[in-house]
């Protein structure tokens, strides 16, 4: 590096220091994009693809390209005019939806369902002069590896006028399936409220990065997000504020809905969480007979946590509890329901115990598998039940092994240490935005850590998967969840998804980088961090 450009990289990350990165990221769309060469590299993409050999001339993308689908698949039909939304407005290139035998040298999407080899969500990608070739066994492999196909053109893809070709992606083959079935996001919609287009916003993001799981955290001390019609005052009462004492806001189950069918057309599963028995508190504000004493507390617009717990004891809980479950359950098509289970400190253990004993049947009763803070491991989680860690290095290595017994056990582990995957966490002490209970979380801290070796005495095959969780006491826009995520949420992504051989600090912070103009031409506002190379301004 160069002195000039040292100083340069130091003057700004000084500006990110402060700006958290808003300032840079307004600044540099047009340099990040001219650094890029023609024809990336096939496989220079986020999640790097488990493998991918090189060969031949590249694919063009020209005006005459059509997209050929299966005609007597309706999945096929919906990712192919997803795909030609998607690479539409950059190119400026009808890219008509048709049968695939009048699509000749486009882009074939084929499923295949002999491909056993594929899994899930594997696809095979054949790129020649000739023709673009996506194989996949199920539509949720064509869907990941359309994002291939899009991580493989020019950043200015995403743009969304008219842009300057040409349109190349490298010859070759890839052939990817991810590590994980479980590669998550949480969102936390209770302390700060995100509307359904910001939500759709964030799905649209994880989908880029092969994510396909969408937790959303919809209820908690600050507010309560989403409509029980038995229970109209949790809403009306208790979803009217927000940390600081915005005005908060909450879905309506056509609302939910519509997030839950938009996280399905990008093959992202929804899970919703309802925490129990703290983080209750708009819960308790809005019906007083969840409380011990009868009276109902405040409201709560601050942030300090573990101060709430439901009632126990009384009956009167676990009609609540099962007048949510039931009606969210019935809104929600994905397996699952997290109950949360987190810093209950203000539960004895033996009525937490008792809770968990009592709620865990009423999921199942709902035809719902049990999702835990890891917490639930002081209980006795539900047989099939996953368990999420949120620990730190520094966790004591009792509640670590409790966690690893229960996996030994049979219990299913989704892992977000905090001090790794909590997109929250500040990455310096000058970030402007987040808090930093679990310290510092750097890009390569979040990225350099082995998911199937990470608790110990947790066998690898109990490891489900990794999930980001992005807590929003802080955030309150989109630009403040932009800015958190990114450039971090990649590298989570990646752990989900890439082979455990190609995990590699130096290579993954060269194909990071590459990703800025493509954060810029998405308008994501992003972190600067020293740690990767990115292109000059
Ligand atoms: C948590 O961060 N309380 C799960």
């Amino acid at each position: 590096m160069t002195i000039p450009r040292l100083i340069g990289s130091l003057l700004l990350f000084a500006t990110a220091g402060v700006g958290c990165g808003e300032a840079a990221a307004d600044a540099k769309a047009p340099a990040g994009a001219a650094a890029e060469p023609e024809v990336r590299p096939l496989g220079r993409i986020v999640p790097v693809p488990a493998s991918v050999t090189p060969e031949g001339e590249p694919y063009t993308l020209t005006a005459a390209t059509r997209i050929g689908i299966d005609e007597t698949s309706g999945a096929s039909r919906a990712i192919g005019r997803y795909l030609a939304g998607l690479l539409g407005p950059a190119t400026g290139f009808p890219l008509p939806v048709v049968d695939d035998s009048a699509a000749g040298r486009g882009i074939h999407l084929r499923l295949a369902p002999d491909e056993t080899g594929l899994g899930d969500e594997g696809y095979r990608l054949v790129s020649a002069p000739e023709g673009l070739t996506l194989t996949a066994r199920e539509p949720a492999g064509l869907f990941r590896g359309v994002q291939t196909v899009r991580q493989q053109l020019p950043s200015a893809i995403e743009r969304k006028s008219v842009q300057q070709g040409p349109w190349k992606i490298a010859g070759g083959t890839v052939t990817d399936t991810p590590r994980y079935a479980y590669r998550g996001a949480m969102l936390d919609v209770a302390r700060h409220f995100f509307t359904v287009d910001e939500v759709k916003r964030y799905i649209d993001q994880l989908a880029l990065y092969k994510v396909n799981t969408l937790h959303l955290h919809l209820s908690d001390d600050q507010g309560w997000r989403i409509a029980v019609d038995s229970r109209p005052l949790l809403t009306t009462h208790g979803g009217s504020t927000e940390v600081g004492g915005g005005p908060g806001g909450f879905y309506t189950k056509a609302q939910y809905r519509e997030i839950v069918e938009y996280a399905a057309s990008r093959y992202q599963e929804v899970i919703p969480e309802i925490d129990m028995p703290g983080h209750t508190n708009a819960a308790l504000a809005s019906y007083a007979e969840l409380t011990c004493d009868g009276v109902a507390p405040p409201l709560y617009t601050g942030t300090k946590v573990g101060f709430s717990s439901l009632c126990v004891p009384k009956p009167a809980t676990y009609d609540f509890v099962d007048d949510v479950v039931r009606e969210i359950a019935a809104l929600t098509p994905g397996r699952y329901l997290h109950i949360g289970g987190d810093e209950a400190h203000s539960t004895s253990h033996d009525d937490y115990v008792t809770f968990m004993n009592k709620v865990q049947p009423i999921v199942a009763k709902y035809g719902k598998t049990v999702v835990g803070w890891h917490q639930l491991t002081g209980a006795t989680p539900a047989k099939g039940a996953l368990v999420q860690y949120w620990g730190l290095d520094r966790t004591p290595a009792e509640e670590k092994e409790r966690v690893a017994a229960a996996a030994r056990n049979g219990t299913g582990l989704i892992l977000s240490p905090a001090d790794r995957t909590y997109l929250d966490m500040k990455y310096t002490k000058d970030t402007r935005l987040g808090l930093a209970w679990a310290g510092y979380v750097e890009v390569r801290r979040s990225y350099d850590w082995n998911p199937a070796t990470y608790l110990p005495g947790a066998p690898a095959d109990a490891i489900r998967g990794v999930e980001s969780p992005l807590w929003t006491e802080t955030l309150a826009t989109t630009g403040d969840l932009d800015v958190m995520a990114f450039p971090r949420l990649p590298g989570i992504a990646e752990l989900g998804w890439s082979p455990a051989s190609t995990h590699d600090w130096d290579a993954y912070k060269v194909r990071l980088a590459e990703q800025a103009p493509r954060f810029d031409a998405l308008g994501i506002t992003w972190y600067r961090s020293p740690e990767v190379p990115w292109p000059a301004e």
